[in-house]
């Protein structure tokens, strides 16, 4: 049994009762306005029953244009937080804590395009199909407000913390890379005018939710496409982040890599840890791994070698929403997924969230 990885840590104020998170996953179950349904709530008792120390909601938009698929949590107005006060309950009622993820698509939304609306896009980008405008100014300042409000009704509805989205490409991704943003006002240009877009998210949040909210960031520290973000700008930004009010950092993707898929043969592995290991050295918060961890070994060499406090998982917790508890129990085999992907496709689809492993076992055995 790996002691080390059921040892109470903390984020921020919150203390959470292991070292495992439930990253963020969109799962298809509200309504068309973006409200919790039963469906949802049934899906977290079972994520809030099943032993994980924190879970992290699916993305929840934090304005109307913001949103990136069609079935996802809203957080735009507060008449999403009765939903989100149930989504909170059934995670406590099993003994869990959940945050929220708030996040804004920007040109990133397949879900608008579809509808033909214009989105909103750090710069114009003559190559990019579909209808998009540069923000102005005022409309940037908008995006952050939207933000401080966002987390506001999350502290509302009782969450535990707030997560921003700052990874695989959504807005917060868009405005530091250089891949995106060839603007030449305060918003673009520099790292230091690129990065101030993020700060100053960080900064109104945490003014918004005060001092002492827990508060921190899925971080996608650098970019996996040539003359995107670097490692080293991305790192600098963690730490200004630190410094403006985040409490922990999940290591993620920027542009290129958001979901780590692997090839039908291929081993799996955990592509972020060397940066997130990075990222460890230069903030004094805890950091997490997320992506590719499916076994308690693993995670346990992850936190013992130093290269990160917390780990996190998505797709294993969809097969196995009581992984985390099995383990505990001593019954360590790995996690169950195998990583096919194939739960993507079913939300992609607008189906609620499953494992498409076990729906694929479940219809071959009904036709034989
Ligand atoms: C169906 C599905 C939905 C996801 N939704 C989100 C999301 O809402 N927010 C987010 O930050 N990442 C989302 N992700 C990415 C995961 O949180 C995670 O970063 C990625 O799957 C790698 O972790 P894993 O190998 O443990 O699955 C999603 C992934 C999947 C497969």
């Amino acid at each position: 049994m790996s002691e080390i990885m059921f040892e109470p840590c903390q984020i921020g104020a919150l203390e959470i009762k292991n070292r495992f998170v439930r990253s963020a996953t969109w799962d298809a179950t509200a309504d068309e306005s973006g409200a919790v349904t039963d469906t949802s709530v049934a899906f977290y008792k079972k994520l809030g029953e099943g032993g994980i120390g924190i879970v992290v909601s699916g993305h929840a938009f934090v304005s109307s244009l913001g949103q990136a698929t069609p079935r996802q949590y809203g957080v735009h107005n507060d008449d999403m937080i009765p939903g989100l006060r149930r989504l909170a309950q059934a995670v406590h009622e099993g003994g869990g804590k959940i945050a929220l993820q708030i996040a804004h698509a920007g040109i990133n939304s397949g879900h608008l395009m579809s509808r033909g609306i214009t989105l909103p896009a750090v710069s114009s980008i003559p190559e990019m199909k579909r209808l998009h405008q540069e923000m102005t100014d005022e409309e940037i300042e908008g995006i952050i407000d939207n933000f401080a409000a966002a987390a506001v009704r999350g502290r509302e509805a009782g969450f535990d913390a707030i997560q921003l989205h700052g990874a695989h490409g959504y807005l917060m991704s868009q405005v530091i890379s250089p891949l995106y943003n060839h603007r030449t006002d305060r918003w673009g240009g520099s790292v230091e005018n690129r990065r101030r877009f993020l700060l100053e998210i960080v900064r109104r949040v945490r003014q918004a939710i005060g001092p002492d909210f827990p508060f921190f960031i899925k971080y996608g520290v650098m970019d996996d496409q040539k003359g995107g973000l670097t490692l080293d700008d991305g790192i600098e930004t963690a730490r200004q982040m630190v410094a403006a009010g985040i409490d922990a950092i999940e290591v993620s993707g920027g542009v290129g890599q958001g979901v780590y898929r692997t090839g039908e043969n291929e081993p799996i592995r955990t592509p972020f840890r060397e940066r997130a290991a990075a990222v460890k050295r230069a903030v004094d918060v805890p950091v997490i791994l997320v992506a590719g961890i499916r076994n308690l070994e693993t995670a346990q060499d992850i936190v013992t070698s130093g290269d990160a406090d917390m780990v996190s998982m998505c797709r294993p917790f969809i097969r196995e929403p009581h992984l985390i508890a099995r383990w505990q129990r001593g019954e360590t085999d790995p996690a169950a997924c195998i990583t096919c992907n194939k739960c993507m496709a079913i939300v992609q689809r607008v189906e609620p969230l499953e494992c498409g492993e076990d729906h694929r076992l479940r219809e071959e055995a009904i036709t034989g």
